[in-house]
């Protein structure tokens, strides 16, 4: 069956069967490789996605469900590692052996999209469904703090030459 999708901005057909989860759509038709296989069962968040910007789980969903919806994987984040979540990551060295963290920094920036200065307890609430082998949390819960800094004073700076132009009318 064929099943039209936008992944990362582009309009994408793919014709595979139906119940195809997401994750091997994503990873053996397209060649999106970011994106990992950990448990298969909706129990890890390796496989983590945004679907139509909400995080979800590759894995457990079928490509018939997600026709028609828009896909970002950790490819489509940002074309240049420039997204706030991905620049906190780095700043603070969060990686360890990396597996689990695609799905982390998916999952951090679903969670900023709704909420731009969480709290811990949000970001608890947010990042449980994700494991990390590695035990990487703390620096997760930090990058993620770092990250919401980084947006809110960007989005200050983008906003104050449009205010500066209505103060001087
Ligand atoms: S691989 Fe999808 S949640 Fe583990
Ligand atoms: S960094 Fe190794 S599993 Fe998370």
């Amino acid at each position: 069956m064929t099943f039209k999708l936008i992944v990362n901005g582009r309009s994408t057909t793919v014709d595979v069967p139906a119940d195809m989860p997401l994750l091997w759509v994503i990873r053996d038709v397209l060649n999106l490789p970011g994106t990992k296989y950990g448990c298969g069962v909706a129990m890890c968040g390796a496989c983590t996605v945004h679907i139509n910007g909400e995080a979800a789980k590759s894995c457990v969903t079928p490509i018939s469900s997600v026709a028609g919806k828009k896909v970002t994987t950790i490819e489509g984040l940002s074309t240049d590692g420039s997204h706030a979540v991905q620049q906190a990551w780095v700043e603070l060295d969060v990686s360890q052996c990396g597996y689990c963290q695609p799905g982390q920094i998916m999952a951090a920036a679903a969670l900023l999209a709704n909420h731009p200065d969480p709290s811990d307890a949000q970001i608890d609430a947010a990042m449980n469904g994700n494991i990390c082998r590695c035990g990487t949390y703390l620096r997760i819960r930090q990058a993620i703090h770092r990250a919401a800094l980084m947006r809110n004073k960007q989005s200050k700076w983008s906003t104050a030459p449009a205010l500066k132009a209505i103060e001087t009318k």
